[in-house]
């Protein structure tokens, strides 16, 4: 970050904030508890992109984090100011908190509602002939999970902001979608906004669920100032959502404001991105660089590498299919390319996750059992939570493979660019959000399109390495341009000046 945009997030931010903590509440944590064997405590790191991403906004804002307590340690942690400084780590700047309800009430919320069906719903995965059923478990999982979370949440963020009539406060993705208006009803003046990290789907997918369910997340919305939205399709989306089922609010597609009972909400879209000095700050850590050189080991393969949650919306099927098409087509290849893997374990008490991790493992069985041979194994798969380790994979990869089927953003793809030392070549789904900030640079797939994805990949090993270093520094002069400062940036002074 240059100074001048250090300068320009701070006077964003103490405009806004004064002397104010900004309030940050999001279901994942930084860190979550666990007990070790000796019963104490230990933190580990929260996966997934709103953590990569939230986990730098401490480093230049002062912030009360809000996180759900998830597990049996958290809620341990929650009752103890020695272990929440602990969690925050040497980082001053986070103060961390949780917003805390019994073990039945959450696991509602998230394996019942916001995993298995808003994310579903959102990522278009259903399967519509059979799934979803919206039976009497799901609304007694919304109305007792999901919304006494959300209730849960406003009581939290609440319990922070003493007796400031105007707490600025920061709602976060899926799991949130209710609590705004919460905190609205006990704080009328509030300055609130919550921004989704996931895509906003069409209305047509919407209407799939039951009204009151729909209803509620519209209404709980419209508690904001701001919401704002990965892309500006996103946001569209969602005034489209609006218009269709909230019959009192009034949408006004050129303003970008949804105006209901005499409050309005803002709708805007910021790309979210990556913190780019302490990205490179780790990857070139030692054991970064040890781990990448023990993953070369020596080898004149071209490398493909691929970092995602073991998530089927990450598309990781097709993207072995792709590779094995590659190796089928060009059997030149054969011995001469390698596949890493590195996959991280992610909502693994889901039954939809376990069946896709098994697949997943076929895939890479078959792949290794049909090609390989003495001394060459063409995919190697790392299923674990070591960031240091993916960063590693990312910079010395030839290629990057990034072909969700559908994706928010995909932080994955920026990091990439930034830690690349190949002049890596990146293959993307045109359906990332990722994609509409990256489009000059990579090459372009659609995530269901296998021999796309075949020829993609065949093209991005044979291009030139004078073409690869011009596209990679395009793309990283964009992810260096529009990062995580410029997100955060660009929200604090939508907030000043919307609702100052
Ligand atoms: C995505 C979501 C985040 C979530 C992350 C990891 O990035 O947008 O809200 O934290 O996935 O998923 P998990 O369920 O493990 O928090």
């Amino acid at each position: 970050m240059t100074a001048e945009a250090d300068a320009a997030l701070g006077a964003a931010a103490t405009s806004l904030l004064g002397d104010r903590r900004l309030i940050i509440a999001t279901n994942r944590g930084p860190v979550t508890f666990a007990s070790a064997a000796d019963g104490s405590l230990r933190t580990r790191r929260g996966s997934g992109g709103l953590v990569t991403a939230l986990g730098q906004v401490g480093r230049h804002v002062p912030i009360t984090w809000i996180a759900a307590a998830m597990s049996e340690g958290d809620r341990r942690a929650a009752a103890d100011p020695k272990l929440l400084r602990l969690a925050a780590g040497d980082d001053a700047a986070i103060r961390l908190r949780f917003a805390s309800v019994e073990r039945p009430v959450y696991e509602q919320a998230y394996n019942v509602i916001a995993n298995p069906f808003l994310w579903f719903l959102q990522h278009q995965m259903w399967n519509l002939s059979e799934r979803p059923v919206i039976d009497a478990a799901i609304i007694r999982a919304w109305e007792r999970g999901y919304v006494a979370l959300n209730e849960a949440f406003a009581a939290a963020v609440l319990a922070q902001t003493r007796s400031d009539r105007r707490p600025r406060i920061m709602l976060h993705d899926y799991h949130l979608y209710t609590a705004a208006e919460a905190i609205r009803r006990v704080r009328p003046g509030a300055v609130l906004s919550h921004f989704t990290h996931i895509p906003w789907p069409p209305s047509s997918i919407w209407q799939n669920i039951a009204p009151t369910i729909r209803e509620a997340i519209a209404r709980g919305l419209l508690g904001n100032d701001v919401v704002g939205f990965q892309t500006e399709r996103y946001a569209h989306n969602f005034m489209r959502m609006i218009a269709s089922f909230v019959p009192d609010a009034t949408v006004d597609y050129e303003e970008w404001t949804i105006r209901r009972r005499r409050r309005i909400t803002h709708v805007r879209h910021y790309p979210i991105s990556i913190d780019v000095e302490a990205t490179r700050r780790i990857a070139g850590s030692r054991a970064a660089r040890r781990r990448a050189d023990q993953l070369l080991g020596g080898t004149r393969n071209q490398v493909i590498v691929r970092v995602d949650r073991l998530e089927p919306s990450k598309n990781i099927l097709r993207g072995f299919l792709a590779y094995e098409a590659l190796l089928q087509r060009h059997p030149r290849l054969r011995g001469r390319i390698s596949f890493l893997a590195f996959l991280v374990p992610s909502r693994t008490s889901l039954r939809e996750y376990g069946d896709y991790g098994r697949k997943v493992q076929n895939a890479v069985d078959l792949i290794n059992a049909r090609f390989g041979q003495s001394g060459w194994r063409p995919v190697q798969l790392f299923y674990e939570n070591d960031y240091a380790q993916a960063l590693a994979g990312l910079s010395i990869a030839d290629v990057i493979l990034v072909n969700p089927l559908i994706d928010g953003m995909n932080l994955v793809a920026k990091e990439a660019v930034i830690v690349s030392e190949r002049d890596a070549a990146l293959v993307l789904s045109e359906t990332a959000g990722a994609f509409d900030q990256m489009a000059d640079g990579a090459l372009a797939v659609a995530p269901a399109d296998v021999v796309g994805t075949a020829d993609a990949l065949a093209t991005a090993l044979a291009m030139p390495v004078e073409e690869r270093r011009r596209r990679l520094a395009k793309l990283r002069r964009g992810v260096e341009r529009e990062d995580i400062t410029w997100w955060l940036r660009r929200q604090l002074e939508d907030l000043v000046e919307l609702t100052g």
